[in-house]
């Protein structure tokens, strides 16, 4: 596995790269979630590329850029048991060399939900995914269901703006204890942990009264919102396919969601 934090070296490793190659874009502290996400890439692509990087556009101040946990060290040997081929670590200045003035929009889609809590967010993500496929250049790109509305904003901008890449969703992973796997769960206190699995315990009602009330019922659980949602739009609607969720649980905001049926 090659492992290279330059633009210069990512292009010469991405050009000996044979085949189909598929991208997974992380943010680093990876857990099985990701490397779910590398494995089905090694499984269905040619070459694999993971890219592991902090993306300080989609953290407006006073977020938790600078409590993320960062560990190389131990993200490094994931990504290679996983089956990576190259992995690109590049710096913010590496990535943003000067400011950048012109962003890409996430619209509409990027304005609710988890846009409306964190404005400006889904725009610093669909800014960096777009210039990490020009950097990488993949034919096929994988990102996890369980942070729905990300995918549908990148789904939307490489529709929108003909990026030709397949974009491809695979399945949360949760622990056995039925809580989905996120970089922030590590913020969570025992207790918090197990407040937490009440989201997947009310997605798993798949009815709104129902989990609401589950949700309500929580000690330490601060419901946001629990929704039927279109998957590909986030319209509110009684017959949406989407149920999504998020809730603050002690000072760490937590997001799930479940497909009702599936995606056309
Ligand atoms: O899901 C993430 O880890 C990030 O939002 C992404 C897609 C890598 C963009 O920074």
């Amino acid at each position: 596995m090659n492992v290279v934090s330059s633009r210069a070296e990512l292009a010469a490793a991405r050009a000996a790269l044979p085949g189909r190659v598929a991208v997974v874009m992380t943010m680093g502290a990876l857990h099985d979630g990701h490397v779910e996400l590398i494995k089905q890439a090694r499984a269905e692509a040619d070459s694999v590329v993971v890219t592991i990087f902090l993306n300080p556009l989609q953290f407006a101040a006073g977020e938790d850029l600078d409590r993320y946990p960062r560990r190389l060290e131990q993200d490094l040997p994931l990504c290679g048991g996983a089956g990576a081929d190259l992995v690109f670590t590049p710096t913010p200045d590496v990535v943003y060399p000067t400011t950048p003035v012109v962003r890409v929009s996430a619209g509409p889609l990027g304005d609710v939900f988890e846009g409306a809590s964190r404005p400006g967010h889904f725009d610093g993500v669909v800014t960096v995914v777009l210039k990490l496929m020009h950097l990488v250049r993949p034919d096929v790109a994988y990102f996890g269901q369980k942070d729905a509305q990300q995918l549908a904003c990148i789904r939307r901008m490489v529709s929108d703006l003909d990026v030709p890449v397949e974009v491809v969703a695979v399945p949360t992973v949760r622990d056995a204890d039925g809580l989905a796997l996120s970089s922030r769960n590590e913020y969570l206190t025992d207790d918090q942990h197990r407040s937490a699995l009440v989201l997947s315990r009310a997605l798993a009602t798949r009815d709104l009264a129902a989990g609401r009330a589950l949700l309500d019922a929580e000690a330490g659980v601060d419901l946001d919102y629990l929704e039927r949602v279109d998957p590909h739009t986030f319209e509110v609607t009684p017959d949406g396919s989407l149920l999504v969720v998020a809730a603050r649980v002690g000072t760490t905001r937590l997001i799930d969601n479940l497909l009702l049926e599936e995606v056309a």
